[in-house]
């Protein structure tokens, strides 16, 4: 049966781009797709595609979840760099997108400017999937989102905050998809670090539809008051210069996740909060980008701190990178097969 609201050929560039019915219906079919896995079910949804994950930054969660999704559902996929690769150095994006659309049926691809991802959509004419860049990161709301409503039982009027470098990628993709699905999303960080105002428009336009109750605020106390979601992430993003650590860790240390916070929130004990975050995370000194900050600056640059991070009871952040796997598998099959699931 074909679905007339189909995904079928349609990239995610953007959150804005869809409907709550087409993200609900992504989130939904990633749910099925992961009892389906844990009973041993694997249809070979994908059966001789053919896949091409661009990644001009690293990633561990992002890559693993395109390679497993694909190897699930039967189809190949060819991992690419910048230093294995001529991508942005030696052969235009553009060119790049034209190569590569010949070839594939499916684009991954992770970097920085936001042009370069709706280029390669533009050119390829093949689905191109934004695996993150300098200003959103979709495929993660998938997979944030669905283990909301795997916690909760629904999305729509969960109270979600997000405390830290509310400029960032994650930040901006939770403010905007939380718009459209109608959850009440706080953006609780430093004035100087809150998302760019075209977003914040954006968001309180879409919330409008959804009747989401959104916040921005530098208050933390009234930014955390009856949270379900504590949500952070890393105060140093991938491409940011080590010129501005020192005055970012300063400035996001009010806004660092910890029991005080997770008390603050009023529902530290009666089963109505969890923790998330998309990872990698700095909570402890283990990391050698962790250990070279606090020897250059003095500065624990912990976004989180540990007491939280390793509290059963409210970090379900392995488990929301293991639905990376599943929402991106659900998109991958929404997106590449006429069918509808
Ligand atoms: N959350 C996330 O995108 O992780 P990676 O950087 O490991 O892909
Ligand atoms: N904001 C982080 C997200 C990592 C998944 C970054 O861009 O590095």
């Amino acid at each position: 049966m074909i679905n007339k609201n189909s995904l079928y050929g349609r990239s995610v560039i953007a959150e804005q781009d869809f409907s709550a019915e087409q993200l609900n219906y992504m989130i939904n079919f990633a749910i099925k797709l992961k009892d389906q896995k844990a009973k041993g079910i694997l249809p070979p949804y994908l059966k001789h595609k053919n896949i091409a994950g661009i990644f001009m930054k690293p990633s561990t969660r992002t890559r693993s979840a395109f390679e497993i999704a694909s190897a699930d559902t039967g189809a190949n996929f060819v991992y690419l760099d910048a230093q294995g690769s001529h991508i942005g150095s030696a052969e235009s994006i553009v060119d790049t997108a034209k190569v590569l659309g010949e070839m594939y049926d499916g684009i991954e691809f992770r970097g920085y400017k936001q042009q370069d991802v709706e280029n390669l959509a533009k050119y390829s004419g093949v689905p191109v999937w934004n695996g993150l860049t300098d200003e959103n990161h979709p495929t993660q709301m998938l997979a944030d989102y669905m283990t909301v409503k795997e916690n909760f039982g629904h999305i729509k009027g969960i109270n979600l905050t997000y405390l830290g470098d509310g400029s960032d990628n994650v930040a901006t993709s939770l403010l905007v998809t939380g718009a459209i699905l109608g959850v009440n999303v706080h953006i609780v960080s430093p004035k100087a670090y809150q998302p760019a105002k075209r977003f914040v428009t954006l968001a309180n336009k879409l919330a409008k539809k959804s009747g989401a109750k959104l916040m921005i605020t530098d208050d933390v106390a009234k930014g955390v008051r009856n949270s379900n979601v504590i949500y952070t992430d890393v105060w140093l993003s991938m491409g940011v210069p080590e010129s501005e650590f020192k005055k970012r860790i300063k400035t996001m240390m009010p806004y660092q996740v910890n029991m005080k916070i997770m008390k603050a929130t009023g529902n530290a004990d009666n089963g109505k909060l969890i923790f998330m975050h998309c990872l990698p995370s700095f909570h402890d000194n283990s990391t050698t980008i962790a250990q070279h900050i606090y020897k250059k600056f003095d500065f624990k640059p912990y976004e989180v701190t540990d007491d939280v991070f390793n509290n059963p009871k409210y970090a379900r952040q392995f488990e929301e990178a293991q639905n990376r796997m599943h929402s991106i598998k659900a998109m991958m099959i929404a997106t590449l097969n006429p069918i509808k699931f």
